[in-house]
């Protein structure tokens, strides 16, 4: 690896000391959930894949495992609120069409982000090209409450289902643009996501215990921001860890990477929404 000198004595415990995942068991209402598996095929340096749980101290890991004391059901709830929500020109709410509720949409999570019409559309996509098109209300704020409540909504409806996005096809393209952002060093201190979550997952880097950056807990409440986080807000905040300027929240570079990067959890469990430190 080439790191700067400096970010070398940022990755403790590279010399052996080295906490790896621990092995402890993420059962939510005695449902048990796939934290470590095979890798996908398409992955060439790792052979086995983890869930971010799997890093995180017994306290925050305790939130996760009961729906009563994780913090972001509280949004789920908001989420479901929105649903019920008559909004814009067209006097409708989601629930005026999708009758159901929000169950409609299980296993729909598990596929995205995916190519629709040509397009690589992820949630938040759907749900604002909706908002415009059928409701004629206005699209909602990428990381704000009310998006990311909504995308936790839906997301909660494939709980427990293994991550299952499409590469070929029509996504191929996208795929690979992703996949070359995810190995591109960024900024000052010249580090993809690769280097911190391919070569030093397990290891810590200052206060933080690395994980393999995956993101079938999104979007997940992060303790330090007491919110939910949106997957391109955490790959933003990871880009400016490296000192570069990064891409915009909904652009079409976070877009693809997001596809490459949910492919590298296929076969992981959601658990969306998920507790982070
Ligand atoms: C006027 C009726 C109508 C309203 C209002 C509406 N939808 Fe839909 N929605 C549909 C129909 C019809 C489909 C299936 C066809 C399609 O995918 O466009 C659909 C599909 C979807 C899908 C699934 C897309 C897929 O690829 O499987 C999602 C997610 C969705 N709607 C979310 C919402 C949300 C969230 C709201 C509220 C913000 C909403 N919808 C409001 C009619 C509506
Ligand atoms: C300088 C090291 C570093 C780089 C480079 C980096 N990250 Fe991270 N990333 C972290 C740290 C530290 C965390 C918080 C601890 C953890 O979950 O691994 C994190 C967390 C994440 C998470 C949340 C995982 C979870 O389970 O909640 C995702 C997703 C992620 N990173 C994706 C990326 C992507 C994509 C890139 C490249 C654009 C990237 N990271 C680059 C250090 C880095």
């Amino acid at each position: 690896m080439n790191l700067k000198p400096w970010m070398t004595a940022a990755f403790i415990g590279m010399a052996g000391a080295a906490c790896a995942q621990d092995d402890s068991t993420l059962s939510i209402d005695g449902e048990v959930f796939v934290t470590e598996t095979k890798a996908p095929e398409h992955l060439e340096n790792i052979s086995t894949i983890y869930s971010g749980w799997r890093f995180r101290t017994p306290e925050t890991q305790a939130l996760q495992i009961d729906d009563f004391d994780n913090p972001a059901m509280i949004f789920v709830d908001q989420g479901m609120d929105l649903f019920n929500a008559v909004d814009g020109t067209e006097g409708k709410s989601c629930a005026s069409c999708h009758t159901d509720g929000p169950e409609e949409f299980a296993g729909l999570h598990a596929q995205m982000p995916k190519v629709v019409d040509g397009k690589l559309m992820v949630m938040e996509d759907l749900i604002n090209t909706h908002r415009q098109d059928v409701m004629g209300a206005e699209p909602l704020k990428w990381s704000g409450a009310d998006m990311q409540a909504m995308v936790a909504l839906i997301g909660l409806q494939s709980r427990g289902m293994p991550m299952d996005v499409a590469i070929d096809g029509d996504a191929a393209p996208y795929w690979e643009k992703g996949k070359e952002i995810y190995y591109t060093r960024y900024g000052q201190l010249e580090l993809s996501c690769s280097n911190c979550h391919e070569d030093n997952y397990g290891n810590m880097i200052r206060a933080d215990h690395l994980s393999q950056g995956m993101i079938n807990g999104f979007p997940t409440y992060r303790l330090k921001q007491a919110k939910l986080i949106s997957r391109h807000n955490r790959f933003r905040g990871c880009i400016r860890d490296t000192r570069a300027e990064t891409f915009a929240e909904g652009s079409d570079e976070f877009k693809a990477l997001e596809l490459y990067v949910a492919s590298r959890a296929n076969g992981l469990d959601i658990e969306t929404p998920a507790v982070r430190q």
